[in-house]
């Protein structure tokens, strides 16, 4: 097409050819492929993303201006920035890139990692501006290949972050997606609800992670209109899919995904508990107050009374004194 967005998209395939060529074909490309290695990132992965490296010397301005681009594309493109004088110069410097695509599996954003945070303002990822054909509230990274992947397995893993989706494709995951660095919005929650009957978050084992959890389920929540299944998957303590993966392998890791996906009423239960003394009273009467509001959710009977049975045993209190509060509790809430 010759449309704009049609020019746009075509700029981005041979941007990501040029970036992915540097990588895996050159010289200069040789620290980063050094850097991905390290990162157990195999041969494979590295086509399956098409990853690529933007070198220290600027080279897409360069490429464009030999193929005559029109400088109105590459200035709407984002993958340049504009001086003063109008003069384009490449966004991406020294980073490895991340072609980020829409659901036909077209290029249409990067993000750029640096090689090391060491000692370094610059932000981690660097993501490419919105344009006519980027639109970060609407992308889900790795969702044209997740929504086939759902069609057989029923259900998306939606991960913090693009080596979390990288590492667990490794792993036989191939259904991961990632939102764009900016927080999960409701356009993505609409966008998955219709390319699976099933939602997995399964964010990074820290408390940001476990915060990023509470406010994805309470999105989802408020957004989901049809019956799409909400289930969460808490990694251990301070790691991520992808460490997870590095540090036990593949098999470890998808054992781990299948054995502890659990409701989001479980996922509460727990996280209700965080800086808390449930050894004290006044605590344990707050935290019951706040597990059966959530429990009060729940449309099945069946499933309420599991959940009440559970926190009858585990503090020895009457199940039906929590029933009857849990009755209370669904009145008020209407
Ligand atoms: P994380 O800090 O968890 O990064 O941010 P990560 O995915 O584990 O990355 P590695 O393993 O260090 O390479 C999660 C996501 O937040 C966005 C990115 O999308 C990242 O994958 N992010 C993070 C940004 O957009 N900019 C940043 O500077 C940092
Ligand atoms: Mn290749
Ligand atoms: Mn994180
Ligand atoms: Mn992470
Ligand atoms: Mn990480």
């Amino acid at each position: 097409a010759n449309s704009e967005a049609g020019q746009l998209i075509a700029l981005h395939q041979r941007a990501a050819q040029l970036y992915h060529h540097i990588l895996v074909n050159t010289p200069a490309g040789a620290v980063a492929r050094a850097y991905l290695k390290r990162r157990g990132m195999t041969d494979d992965l590295v086509e399956q993303f098409q990853l690529g490296y933007a070198p220290e010397q600027r080279v897409l301005k360069a490429f464009c201006d030999q193929q005559k681009i029109d400088y109105q594309i590459l200035r709407k493109s984002g993958l340049f920035t504009e001086d003063q004088a109008g003069e384009l110069h490449d966004r991406f410097v020294d980073r490895v890139i991340y072609p980020i695509k829409n659901q036909r599996g077209q290029v249409i954003a990067f993000s750029g990692r640096l090689l090391s945070t060491a000692n370094n303002d610059l932000p981690k990822y660097l993501n490419s501006p919105e344009t006519l054909i980027f639109n970060k509230r609407r992308t889900l990274f790795n969702l044209d290949v997740a929504r086939k992947d759902a069609k057989q397995t029923g259900k998306i893993y939606l991960f913090e972050g693009f080596m979390d989706v990288i590492s667990a494709y490794g792993a036989g995951v191939s259904n991961g997606i990632a939102s764009m660095g900016t927080s999960f919005t409701e356009e993505q929650v609409a966008i998955i609800q219709r390319s699976t009957p099933q939602l997995d978050i399964c964010y990074d084992g820290d408390s940001a992670g476990q915060n990023a959890i509470d406010r994805a389920i309470k999105l989802v929540d408020q957004e989901a209109t049809g019956n799409m299944v909400t289930r969460i998957v808490q990694l251990p303590a301070g790691i991520d899919p992808d460490e997870y993966v590095q540090k036990y392998g593949g098999e470890k890791f998808k054992k781990y995904l299948s054995q502890h996906e659990e409701t989001v009423v479980d996922f509460y239960l727990r996280f209700f508990r965080n800086d808390r003394n449930l050894g004290q009273q006044s605590e344990l009467i707050n935290y019951l107050d706040q597990s059966l509001k959530v429990i009060a959710k729940v449309t099945s009977p069946v499933e309420q009374d599991m959940y009440l049975g559970r926190l009858a045993d585990e503090f020895s209190l009457d199940k039906a004194a929590l029933k009857s509060q849990l009755v209370q509790l669904s009145e008020q809430l209407g």
